[in-house]
């Protein structure tokens, strides 16, 4: 029951196969060809303002616009995968419902032999038609996209209030299916640590560094870059990157701490994903958290009750609670240890109002949530929830994952405009 109705997308690719089945599929399109990039190469970042929040949307998007004339898309931002992908109009065998027309493509198609069409196909892959390269993209909540890699402008601002545009390569999804945490949007924005992400392509062309970041903020919205010019690097916690697990942005915590104190709970991998929004723990480590919770909350003016569909913890007060405020006092705070050096440990602070939520229905909510009763098995993901009002910074040149308390709601040091 709570399967599908949990506001989560857990965009982890899964595999990349094509079937052959739908490979002879042809695209057509009546969008002609048009001249070369021009943009500038400058020291600076891409920066796009995203929208949404954890709750009661449960998701963030960013707006990219693509195409010429540029068109605007509302993207999913997903750290779990690699390829960006906009729902087109090739035609269309399955779309979903989405913000914007679908996707007129260029026919600046990418042939099955380009290099990046095999960073998508495992080794023993045969083009079934040399001239286009299909792909197919699963994620974890079992949502799936189907379609053709071709190329075509996006237009992309800089940190400097400068815009861009210059052609990269993305997938045109002609047959989608919605998994169980499905939003209505036109596609998905591919940060993952891939070398076919839009990321790594701008890197390349020594547009930017590879670096991608994002400042999520508690009260909607905030913004997502790329580059490493929005920071100084002395003033981020930092933590390597897991080597043994390349495909996504994980990191080896060395300690789970509430209020400060240790909980038993050592050297656990974590999952940084914006592609969810809520905080997932493994079956153990949730177990201890929720009775430490429980525990703390025995003797205090709360009382338990079942009101909301996707939270199935949750709490009243004597009065309805409007805000985290009325309620932070009666929650400790998480902390997840990491290492960060020799004999050094970074700290991720997790305050209540990064674990719970407010209701609709003016009750007080755990926001982290059991992974194993939704097939994460061991995994452990800090979703949006815990990354509100920082900067997390993913940076695969040093391969290592940093973060930094920010007000989200405004850029830091630029005439960006659009903030
Ligand atoms: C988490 O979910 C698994 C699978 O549904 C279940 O067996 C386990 O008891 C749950 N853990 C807790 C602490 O609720």
């Amino acid at each position: 029951m709570m399967y599908d109705q949990v506001f989560v997308l857990f965009l982890f690719c899964l595999l990349f196969t094509t079937s052959s089945a739908e490979s002879n599929h042809k695209w057509r399109s009546s969008v002609t060809m048009f001249n070369n990039n021009d943009y500038q190469e400058t020291k600076s970042s891409i920066i796009f303002p995203l929208f949404g929040d954890v709750y009661p949307n449960g998701f963030f998007f960013a707006e990219v616009s693509i195409g010429q004339p540029p068109k605007p898309y509302f993207l999913d931002p997903d750290t779990g995968s690699d390829l960006t992908w906009v729902q087109c109009d090739a035609p269309c065998v399955h779309c979903t419902k989405a913000p914007h027309p679908y996707y007129r493509p260029s026919n600046d198609l990418v042939p099955c032999k380009d290099p990046l069409c095999s960073l998508l196909h495992s080794d023993d892959y045969k083009c079934d038609d040399p001239d286009q390269c299909d792909y197919e993209v699963e994620y974890a909540d079992g949502g799936s996209s189907l379609g053709v890699v071709v190329k075509d402008v996006l237009s992309l601002y800089l940190s400097t209030g400068i815009q861009i545009r210059t052609r990269l390569t993305l997938g045109c999804g002609y047959d989608q299916l919605p998994g169980a945490s499905y939003h209505p949007l036109d596609g998905v924005l591919g940060l993952g640590r891939g070398r076919s992400s839009i990321v790594s392509q701008l890197h390349n062309r020594a547009v930017i560094q590879n670096v991608i970041g994002h400042c999520l903020s508690a009260r909607g919205g905030g913004y997502l870059f790329f580059g490493d010019d929005l920071y100084a690097a002395s003033q981020i916690t930092w933590t390597s990157m897991s080597s043994n697990d390349i495909n996504h942005y994980s990191a080896v915590a060395v300690e789970f701490l509430f209020g400060g104190k240790g909980t038993g709970i050592k050297n656990f991998h974590v999952v940084f994903d914006s592609g969810s929004s809520y905080t997932y723990l493994n079956s153990q480590t949730y177990g201890i958290l929720l009775s430490l919770v429980m525990k703390e909350i025995e003797g205090k003016p709360l009382q338990e009750v079942n009101d909301d569909q996707t939270l199935p913890f949750c709490w009243k007060g004597e009065e309805p609670i409007r805000g985290i405020s009325d309620v932070s006092k009666y929650f400790k705070p998480l902390t997840l240890s990491f290492a960060s050096g020799w004999r050094t440990e970074s700290q991720f602070q997790i305050p209540p109002e990064s674990y719970l939520i407010i209701s609709s229905k003016g009750s007080v909510c755990m926001g982290i949530l059991n992974g194993t009763a939704i097939g994460l098995q061991n995994l452990n993901l800090i979703g949006d929830i815990s990354m509100q009002d920082k900067m997390v910074i993913y940076d695969n040149q040093k391969k290592q994952i940093g973060w930094v308390s920010a007000n989200c709601d405004r850029l830091p040091n630029s005439n960006a405009l659009f903030l």
